[in-house]
């Protein structure tokens, strides 16, 4: 495969920010996105293609060992593929590289490929938000445990 996962750099920002608006109902302001790469407490990963397009991404802020995703992101032409699952595994070895213990994340309980991508790699539910995200639509609160947890 010739996609590769790599840090996220300034100069990502804009195809960063085209993911966020052509995938998320609510796309991050910029400035967000930006913080991701620039805090000393988060950043991102991206997958990036053969021809160094950037067809995801998946940005993360850690404190105190708790790391905690903010957004998870495949291209709409591209999923389906396997990528998100990889940008979440990416992000798993990365954290338990640096002693992380847990990692949080909040979800809409219709998403079902989200759902899938995160369960599939060991997260478990631990609460709900009723209506978080509007009537009848439910934030899914889940975890997963890191090494020696
Ligand atoms: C969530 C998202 C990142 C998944 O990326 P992806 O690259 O398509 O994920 P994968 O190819 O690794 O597929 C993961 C799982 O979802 C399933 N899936 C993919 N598309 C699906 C669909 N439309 N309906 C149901 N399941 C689906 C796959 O079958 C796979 O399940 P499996 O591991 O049990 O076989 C992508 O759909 C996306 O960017 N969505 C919009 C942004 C978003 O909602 N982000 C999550 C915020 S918490």
């Amino acid at each position: 495969m010739a996609e590769s996962i790599r840090f996220a750099q300034a100069g990502d920002v804009q195809q960063i920010m085209a993911l966020e608006q052509g995938s998320i109902a609510h796309p991050w302001p910029e400035e967000d996105v930006r913080r991701l790469i620039t805090d000393d407490e988060k950043f991102a990963l991206v997958l990036e293609a053969e021809d160094q397009t950037i067809t995801g991404y998946i940005g993360v802020s850690v404190v105190v060992g708790e790391a905690s995703v903010g957004n998870l992101v495949v291209a709409a032409d591209q999923r389906g593929k396997g990528f998100g699952t990889k940008l979440v595994e990416a992000l798993i070895e990365e954290l338990m590289s640096r002693g992380a213990e847990v990692i949080f994340l909040e979800v809409e309980d219709t998403n079902t490929p989200a759902v899938s991508v995160y369960t599939g790699r060991g997260f478990e539910e631990y609460n709900r938000r009723r209506d978080y995200y509007g009537a009848g639509r439910d934030a899914i609160l889940m975890k997963r445990a890191l090494a020696g947890v």
